[in-house]
């Protein structure tokens, strides 16, 4: 086969680069190379710290990230024991600020609430957040007769749990407190929300 100049030249290119791929790969690999190598900028690449999920090769029980040991749980943690059971929830937990709209009280849960939830289910609760456009299955109003009638506990309970495909907030409201102050500002947006609420007997969007 003729080979014209371009190809020769591509050729010698792809030869050159393969064999400083080959130097290259010999010079990382500590146990194939004879001399020390040569660290232009040092920066710190050899250091006792193992990086993030990293071990120790001639220690591998020396690992950055360890199995916790069993049957224990982190500090401070606390197990939700009504996990996919609404109705234990409601029967049991009651709301410590039940009835408490101290403006302090009210301005933690609308904080939490405009971080959280309204991204879904809109600043006033109407379930017209700015993402609920784009999503399949509505956000629901939460100044609707259904979620006025949920006690206390039941909308603690989907803050904690999640519901359907909404997920648990848990892990990002963690303070219990905060989420039964969440309850609250929601039972303020509902009583604002009287008298401009949709029709009696209105359906949830989405339902
Ligand atoms: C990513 C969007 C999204 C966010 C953020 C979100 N939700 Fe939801 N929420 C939903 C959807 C969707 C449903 C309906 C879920 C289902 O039943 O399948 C729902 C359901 C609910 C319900 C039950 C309503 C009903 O009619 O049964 C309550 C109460 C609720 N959310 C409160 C909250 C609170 C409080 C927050 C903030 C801590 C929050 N949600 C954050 C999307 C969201």
């Amino acid at each position: 086969m003729m080979m014209n100049t371009k190809n020769a030249v591509q050729l010698a290119v792809a030869a050159v680069a393969l064999g400083t791929g080959l130097v290259a790969c010999t010079k990382n690999a500590p146990e194939l190379r004879a001399e020390p190598n040569v660290e232009l900028i040092q920066d710190m690449m050899e250091q006792p710290a193992l990086k993030p999920q990293d071990f120790e090769p001639y220690d591998r029980k020396k690992a950055s990230s360890r199995l916790p040991p069993e049957n224990t749980v982190p500090q401070g943690y606390k197990p939700y024991p009504y996990h996919m059971n609404p109705q234990g929830a409601e029967a049991a937990l009651k709301n410590p600020l039940a009835g408490n709209s101290a403006p302090e009280v009210l301005s933690m849960g609308r904080g939490k609430f405009e971080t959280y939830c309204a991204v879904c289910h809109g600043y006033e609760g109407k379930g017209d957040g700015p993402v609920a456009p784009k999503m399949l299955l509505k956000p629901p109003s939460l100044v609707d007769a259904k979620v006025v009638n949920y006690n206390d506990a039941r909308i603690y309970h989907i803050i904690t749990d999640g519901q359907g495909v909404m997920a648990s907030y848990a892990y990002q409201i963690v303070d219990e407190r905060d989420r039964w102050a969440i309850v609250n500002y929601i039972r303020s947006l509902q009583k604002l929300s009287k008298g401009g609420a949709p029709a009696a007997g209105a359906q949830p969007q989405g339902q």
